[in-house]
């Protein structure tokens, strides 16, 4: 079996990579890229996702692998595969030729991992099985992200730095990924009238990023009720009058993802309550995206949203009184209780891996106010970070049934006027954006969220 990969660029930007990682850094570090996870008996497996820090340095998904990296060298700790490995999965690729396709400076089987641990930093990996080697070979318990300290801290603040903004093979990977989820969205969109269950819109989706040799970069969200943010049924029949909210995104090979909504009627038309609504998150979606440039805080992207999503509520009489003191109260985090977006690259929260380290600048702190204890990044835009921009409206029972939200928030809502847009019950718009040196680009631009161009793409056969 030969790798199955062809980068041609891929060994350059791993060298740069590492060479940018020790311009942050004065002592090594290193990182595992994990190991697969069992199901029942050892050989039926959860499927295996690398590390990302492993990744961003590694460049291949390879399993039961680490990577020591020490003044802007990389060298490979992976064991050749076993004749019981062999028989199974066939001829896997030498360690050298892993070796050489990424670039690395010098290989070893992997037990000589542990003449490299004296001052090593690390990042703990997910399963728990390699944290305990990590453990094991470093002689220390690691600590959880958010008690990150030390070395381990620093290398932490150094890669996300690094990983804060895109080089020109991740955004080549980025803009992969986008380009299938698109297609997998305008899939989803045709199949809705031939489909009895959200299961089958799913398919539909999933089968064109399969169909593309990808994975979804995260468990896809394809559901009627949109109220519920993270949704992962997918039982319910489709039903004439029905929003349905397909969140759904392709990783690429090498790891990168993408992360879009749409929402759209299931029998092709948008109710004048849902199109009220549409039109009012799709304005926030667009006005947020017109604003993103360098130096830009994300959070004031994030408040014009709310605003806009307010006056929005208040022109339709949902919400009453002056827009100012609505989002003063956080009124609108009733219907739009989330962020408007996040960091997207490796990982569809890049780096929440780390807690608030990448998403929020040093010396800020989220906030435990209900409009804003959701929002996962708070920082100052720059060139090449890809953000994603997703308002939304949602009636989440939790929220605008809890008692102590209904007395709050008792005048400045109408409740009856609210009864009349029950047909909406979760809306959101989501692309991914790139920050340019002058402004932005939309990844996903390519996807339509005009209502009418959606209700043309549900309607085409
Ligand atoms: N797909 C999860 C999110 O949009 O954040
Ligand atoms: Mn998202
Ligand atoms: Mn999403």
């Amino acid at each position: 079996m030969e790798i199955p990969f062809n980068y041609s660029n891929l060994a350059k930007t791993l060298r740069d990579r590492r060479q940018r990682l020790a311009q942050f850094i004065h002592f090594p570090a290193i990182l595992w890229s994990g190991h697969r996870s069992s199901r029942n008996f050892p050989a039926n497996t959860f499927p295996f996702r690398a590390s990302s820090h492993f990744l961003y340095f590694a460049g291949l998904p390879l399993e039961n692998a680490a990577i020591y990296l020490n003044e802007g060298k990389l060298e490979l700790f992976i064991d050749e595969a076993s004749p019981a490995s062999t028989l199974w999965h066939g001829e896997m690729p030498k360690r050298e030729e892993i070796a050489e396709s990424i670039g690395a400076d010098r290989d070893f089987p992997l037990a000589e991992l542990e003449l490299r641990a004296t001052g090593a930093a690390t990042i703990a990996v997910q399963d728990s099985y390699t944290r305990q080697q990590q453990s094991q070979i470093l002689g220390r318990t690691l600590t959880s992200a958010q008690a990150l300290e030390g070395i381990d801290q620093d290398l932490a603040k150094a890669i996300a730095t690094l990983r804060l903004s895109h080089d020109t093979e991740a955004l080549s990977e980025l803009r992969k990924a986008a380009a299938v989820t698109v297609e997998a969205h305008k899939m989803g969109m045709k199949a809705t009238q031939n489909s009895t269950l959200e299961a089958g819109v799913r398919g539909a989706m999933e089968g064109v990023i399969i169909a593309h040799n990808m994975p979804c970069a995260y468990s896809s969200i394809v559901t009627i009720h949109g109220e519920v943010l993270h949704n992962e049924q997918y039982h319910h029949p489709l039903q004439p009058g029905d929003l349905l909210l397909a969140d759904v995104g392709a990783e690429t090979a090498l790891g990168w993802a993408s992360d879009v909504t749409r929402t759209w009627p299931v029998n092709g038309k948008f109710s004048s309550t849902q199109r009220d609504i549409y039109d009012i998150v799709l304005a926030a979606h667009d006005q947020c995206i017109e604003k993103i440039r360098p130096g830009v805080e994300y959070q004031d992207i994030h408040l014009l949203a709310a605003s806009i999503i307010t006056q929005g509520l208040v022109e339709l009489g949902i919400l009453r009184g002056q827009i100012s003191d609505l989002l003063e109260m956080d009124a609108h985090a009733l219907f739009f209780p989330h962020g408007v977006g996040h960091l997207l690259g490796l990982d569809v929260h890049d780096m929440e891996d780390l807690g608030d380290l990448a998403g929020y600048e040093e010396g800020r702190e989220r906030s435990d106010r209900f409009g804003l204890c959701f929002l996962r990044l708070n920082r100052s835009l720059k060139p090449g970070m890809v953000v994603t921009i997703e308002p939304g409206f949602y009636q989440v029972p939790a929220i605008l049934h809890d008692p102590g939200r209904q007395a709050k928030y008792q005048n400045m809502v109408n409740w009856e006027r609210l009864e009349q847009f029950a047909d909406v019950r979760g809306i959101r718009i989501e692309d991914d954006v790139l920050v340019t040196e002058n402004g932005s680009e939309v990844l996903t631009a390519a996807l339509p969220n005009q209502a009418e161009k959606i209700e043309e793409l549900v309607k085409e056969k």
